[in-house]
């Protein structure tokens, strides 16, 4: 592994993207799907995997590139297994969302937006969790943690492999 955490890419998975590119072959339009079912494959969108996408579908790279910066729900680095969201809402900053944030940080090593090394987590900010009479709170994939205190941090990150 680099030390952008980029991991080596297995073979079955270019194969699957080959499968991808035939079976969207010659319709300009699905770009956007395309992009989506790569990342379900990958994980991510590593540059290879782009460029590979802009040949397919004879558009430049920076075409690609730009559709990619421009959705949030496409991810150019690696992800972790789970993923943090730490409320940083207006509810959850009154009760302490910043020393939650804070904890899960120091805990993981990482800054919000980043990624273990190991790939375990990766940190996400975010507003509003829209639940708010639990402030504060944090989501670990689809599961809700709240009314956290800093010291309940280390068992709960425990739950996640
Ligand atoms: S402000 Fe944190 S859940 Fe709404």
């Amino acid at each position: 592994m680099c030390a952008c955490n980029h991991q080596p890419v297995p073979d079955s998975e270019y194969a699957r993207l080959e499968e991808l590119l035939q079976e969207y072959k010659n319709q300009r339009g699905a770009l956007i799907p395309v992009l989506q079912r790569a990342q379900e494959i990958f994980g991510y969108l590593p540059e290879p995997v782009l460029r590979r996408i802009a040949e397919g579908f004879r558009l430049p790279l920076s075409r690609v590139y730009g559709v990619t910066t421009f959705y949030a729900q496409f991810h150019l680095k690696p992800r972790g297994r789970h993923v943090i969201r730490v409320c940083q809402g207006t509810a959850c900053h009154v009760r302490g969302s910043a020393r939650i944030l804070d904890r899960v940080q120091r805990e993981l090593g990482i800054e919000s937006g980043g990624t273990t090394e190991d790939l375990r987590f990766t940190i996400e900010p975010v507003a509003c969790l829209g639940a708010c009479g639990l402030a504060p709170v944090m989501m670990i994939d689809d599961n809700t943690h709240g009314r956290l205190t800093a010291d309940m941090i280390p068992k709960i990150l425990d739950l996640y492999e």
